[in-house]
């Protein structure tokens, strides 16, 4: 039986990925970290559609960190030219698939054009339902946090919400991920075993998978270990093991 035939039963809900490795792929072959980055892309179109295949219902995507504007201007430039190059061309494989393009960050802080295409592709798919997949762009999950208690003040200064009522529901209600549910699966690429301020709320209990491979490497094969992995693994939400039996 293949790792893909043995996978059919306990799919992650919602799966999230960090990718991270470009620029060590692309040094690792003597090519400009540009590079890295359009295979990058690639890589994301082939797990799109495996999760897809798989019945993973919602993905999300790191693809740039509020910290990443602090990279070479040259280089922001090129993941920004990357992004609405990409947007274009999987647009009719979105379609085809079922896919509903969302996304999370300040994407006010995004260049005109990227953020055009982002929200015409989002208009463009907002009534399909197979995957939702969200692209986490400009996103830092401390920003995250910031808006989400600077909202819930100015709602409670205008007597609109009262502060003992603030609930874990009601924040979830306030973050980008407002209609996600948490993550169940965190993958990184590249061997980095952190968390780079991202989805820091919603991860509270995924389950954490760390694989050395760069993200132009992950291949299909690569998800489909990660996913045996998760499982093999028990999560016991705080419980112990027998009560969950
Ligand atoms: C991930 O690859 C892509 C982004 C963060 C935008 P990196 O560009 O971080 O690659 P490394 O970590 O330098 O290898
Ligand atoms: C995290 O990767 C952000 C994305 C994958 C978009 P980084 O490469 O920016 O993270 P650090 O700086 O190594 O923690
Ligand atoms: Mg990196």
């Amino acid at each position: 039986m293949s790792i893909k035939e043995q996978l059919n039963t306990n799919i992650p809900k919602h799966l999230a990925i960090i990718m991270d490795g470009n620029g060590r792929w692309a040094k690792s072959k003597g090519l400009l970290r540009a590079l890295g980055h359009e295979s990058g892309t690639k890589t994301v179109n082939r797990v799109v559609d495996a999760c897809r295949d798989l019945g993973i219902e919602y993905l999300t995507l790191y693809a740039f960190s509020t910290e990443n504007w602090n990279r070479p201007k040259l280089e922001v430039d090129t993941l920004m030219r990357l992004l609405v190059k990409s947007l274009k061309r999987e647009l009719s494989n979105f379609i085809k698939g079922g896919i509903r393009l969302n996304v999370i960050g300040n994407i006010d802080a995004l260049p005109k054009k990227a953020k055009e295409e982002l929200l015409s592709v989002m208009e463009k798919t907002k009534d399909l339902d197979t995957v939702v997949l969200t692209l986490a762009l400009s996103y830092g999950a401390r920003e995250e946090l910031v808006n989400t208690v600077q909202e819930l003040a100015e709602k409670a200064k205008n007597n609109l919400i009262s502060p003992h009522l603030i609930t874990e529901d009601v924040i979830k209600e306030h973050l980008y991920t407002k209609n996600i549910p948490d993550v169940d699966l965190l993958i990184r690429t590249s061997g980095e075993q952190r968390i780079s301020n991202f989805l820091l709320w919603q991860i509270a209990y995924a389950e954490l998978y760390f694989t050395p491979v760069l993200w132009p490497d992950f291949k299909e094969e690569d998800l489909y270990e990660a996913l045996l992995n998760y499982q093999q693994r028990e999560r016991r939400f705080g419980k112990t093991s027998e009560q969950l039996s």
